[in-house]
């Protein structure tokens, strides 16, 4: 008989660490849809959020707590006694709480703080303890863990292990790790600190040098029994290990990582492009699994063999990963019944009075474009959810362009009700255009990025515009679509500034400046 293969625990923290990504700020609404895709897709912890970084934050995680049905539900504190009260706060509302608490124990991380080695452990017994008391299920991390002398490191998982942490996460918090190490590391870790048969070990590591997943995966090998990631890999810097990787590489690859999970894998694809539209991030069109031409074959070699038989350059199928194989594409004489099931294929469940303006931009589109395809159909979808709580709205946009300058721009824009003119130049038609937008909406933010990516092929294809701005340490990003460049460059800005306004309104900066130095 064989042995049933070992459950490994998804814990996505997508809305936490993805949410530090620079700009990625996503509203509580979004927060709250995100965490229930998760928790239906079957994830099994849901880390929330940082309930002591901003009200915003505590509010999401208590909310987001009350809704779930299956996953744990965890929150971030610091080694403090007021952060793990406010996460306890939080998280308790769940079903089945999680109380996670880390500090830096590298040699640089230690001297932030300014604690000595053995103040810092006696820190660590205080703090597990003290969040021990107010929740049976506990995570304690230490931070750069894969930076930290190994006694040390094997010292305070002891501790921590001892004051009652049921789970120890290593975190390779500055990406630095490889495989081998990786998988070495959790298994000393294992064979070495007394306790540690006990307690699930987790495996927490960021992307900087690409190895992410590969040290993830490596982790597991080594004895870890939970990974930490989050869709798309969203996170700080190059971000973290990405969900839909690791559960396809165990799906794909059972034979020689004989491991489980409780993921829904045709959900990636409706996950993923969702978390793309409220983060602002466009997933990269070669990533893995999610990306763009993750199933697109264009060689005539591969092309040749997929038609013969699709295993000869596919590892899994398209629908594995909730992708349809043949695609319905809409027209300008598609009614609205078509529309509303192509939509539901593509996951969106349309209610009677959303059918109807959705079907109006559908056939604006489809009057411009001759074929509607799937990802036209998601870029409007997305543009329309985007835009329909936004306070400033674009109504009309005409620009004047060519090899003459300058460019001119006549802009009206609806902020709060009230519609509001303006003209402008500028260098080039977008300039032109965003400076008819400065004249309206008062604001000093920098334009960080301003990207811009075809939808489909072909000249009557939509342009995705993304743009990232920052004003005060406050930083937004925004996005649209539409077959004018031009327009969806607008619409991108204004959905940035609406998001700023937002971001105004809660003051602070998102609880982004917290620090390190509030470990005691
Ligand atoms: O990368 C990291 O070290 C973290 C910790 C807070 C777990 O995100
Ligand atoms: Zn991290």
């Amino acid at each position: 008989m064989t042995k049933p293969s070992e459950k490994i625990v998804i814990f996505d923290t997508t809305l936490r660490d993805g949410e530090q990504s620079p700009g990625a700020t996503m509203t509580h609404d979004e927060k709250l849809e995100i965490a229930t895709m998760l928790d239906e897709m079957g994830v099994d912890v849901i880390e929330a959020g940082f309930p002591i970084a901003s009200d915003g934050d505590f509010a999401a995680v208590s909310d987001i707590a009350r809704n779930a049905d299956r996953a744990v539900i965890c929150g971030l504190a610091r080694a403090n006694l007021k952060d793990i009260d406010r996460c306890w706060e939080a998280v308790k509302h769940a079903r089945q709480p999680r109380i996670h608490t880390f500090i830096g124990t590298s040699p640089l991380h230690r001297a932030i703080p300014n604690l000595t080695r053995d103040q810092m452990a006696e820190r660590i017994h205080e703090t597990v303890t003290h969040a021990r008391n107010l929740c049976d299920d506990v995570q304690w991390s230490p931070m750069d863990a894969t930076r930290t002398e190994w006694d040390y490191l094997a010292r305070v998982v002891e501790v921590a292990i001892k004051a009652g942490a049921t789970t120890i996460n290593i975190p390779d918090t500055v990406g630095y790790t490889a495989p081998n190490e990786s998988a070495e590391l959790i298994r000393r870790l294992i064979a070495e600190v007394p306790g540690a048969s006990d307690v699930v070990f987790a495996t927490h590591c960021h992307n900087d040098l690409g190895l992410a997943t590969a040290n993830a995966l490596a982790a597991v090998e080594g004895g870890a029994r939970q990974i930490e990631c989050t869709i798309n890999g969203l996170g700080e810097r190059a971000g973290n290990t990405a969900l839909e990787e690791v559960v396809m590489a165990l799906k794909v690859r059972h034979d020689i990582m004989p491991f489980t999970t409780g993921v829904d894998s045709t959900k990636l694809m409706a996950i993923s492009r969702r978390v793309a539209s409220v983060s602002g991030f466009p997933v990269q069109f070669n990533k893995a699994i999610v990306g763009k031409n993750a199933f697109a074959h264009e060689s005539g070699i591969h092309q040749d063999g997929m038609l013969k038989n699709a295993e000869t350059f596919e590892i899994m199928r398209p629908e594995d990963v909730g992708l349809n194989a043949t695609s319905l594409v809409m027209g300008k004489h598609s009614g609205r019944a078509a529309l509303r099931s192509k939509m539901k294929e593509l996951g969106y469940d349309l209610a009677d009075n959303q059918l109807v303006d959705v079907f109006v931009r559908f056939k604006a589109l489809a009057d411009r474009k001759k074929e509607v395809f799937d990802e036209d159909l998601i870029a409007l979808m997305q543009d329309e959810e985007r835009q329909s709580e936004d306070r400033i709205k674009v109504d009309y946009l005409r620009v004047v362009c060519g090899t003459e300058g300058p460019q001119e721009a006549s802009l009206r824009l609806v902020i709060d009700g009230e519609v509001k003119a303006s003209e402008a130049t500028g260098d080039g038609p977008v300039d032109a255009a965003f400076n008819a937008v400065k004249a309206l909406v008062e604001h000093h933010a920098r334009l960080q990025l301003y990207q811009v990516s075809a939808v489909t092929e072909g000249t009557d294809a939509q342009a995705t515009v993304t743009v990232r701005m920052e004003e005060d340490g406050r930083i937004v990003s925004g996005q649209s679509a539409d077959t004018d460049t031009v327009v969806a460059s607008v619409r991108a800005y204004v959905n940035a500034l609406n998001r700023l306004m937002v971001r105004r309104e809660k003051g602070g900066t998102d609880g982004r400046e917290i620090s390190y130095k509030d470990v005691g």
